[in-house]
């Protein structure tokens, strides 16, 4: 697996160390409140585990799983709800946690959808933000790390359902990726 890879991008210490910079901010941000984490399945599953262990106010964790029609590395913006939340999200400060910003389209869907439910506030948590990339305004409030536009992969990002469990985010080599695209 780690010979599939070409270069790594963020390495497990990176990311641990901003993944702690980020709950401290939401810690302080939510204060003795609560909040609802609302993470986006697969890929933001190993962030929202690490995150959420990064927080001291009262956490709640739901899931969501969209599936967005197109090829595998390419967001189309039609966005499908696979699996819908299992709680009521009116008057909750719900903070969704998201693996990466590509497009936006996936969240800008996400959003309005949610947004209709009455959330107390509803802001967002994302890892990654692809610099330059956003097809579509999205305010986050919570940027793990800006990145180039390039296709990466670990923790918890996949690649054909592949890669997820690289505990760094790296790009593939270049004959690995063009076999499936
Ligand atoms: P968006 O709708 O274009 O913002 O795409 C968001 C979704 O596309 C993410 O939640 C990921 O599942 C997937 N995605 C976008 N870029 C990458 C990438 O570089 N690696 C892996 N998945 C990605």
């Amino acid at each position: 697996m780690h010979g599939d890879i070409e270069s790594i991008v963020l390495t497990e210490e990176q990311i641990r160390a901003r993944v702690v910079e980020l709950g401290d901010d939401i810690s302080r941000d939510y204060g003795e409140g609560s909040v609802l984490l609302i993470a986006v399945l697969r890929g933001a599953a190993l962030f929202v585990a690490d995150l959420a262990r990064a927080i001291s106010t009262k956490v709640e964790i739901d899931f969501m799983a969209v599936s967005s029609y197109g090829s595998a590395t390419k967001s189309s913006g039609v966005v499908r709800i696979i699996k819908d939340l299992d709680e009521s999200i009116e008057g909750r400060h719900v903070l969704v946690v998201e693996d990466i910003l590509d497009t936006g389209l996936t969240l800008k869907y996400l959003l309005k959808n949610l947004s209709s439910r009455s959330p107390a506030s509803l802001e967002v948590c994302t890892l990654l933000s692809k610099e330059g990339k956003q097809r579509v305004p999205i305010t986050c409030k919570y940027v793990g790390f800006a990145i180039p536009d390039e296709f990466v992969v670990g923790y918890g990002l996949d690649f054909a359902e592949r890669y997820r469990n690289l505990p760094y985010i790296g790009v593939l080599k270049p004959d690995i990726y063009s076999e499936h695209v």
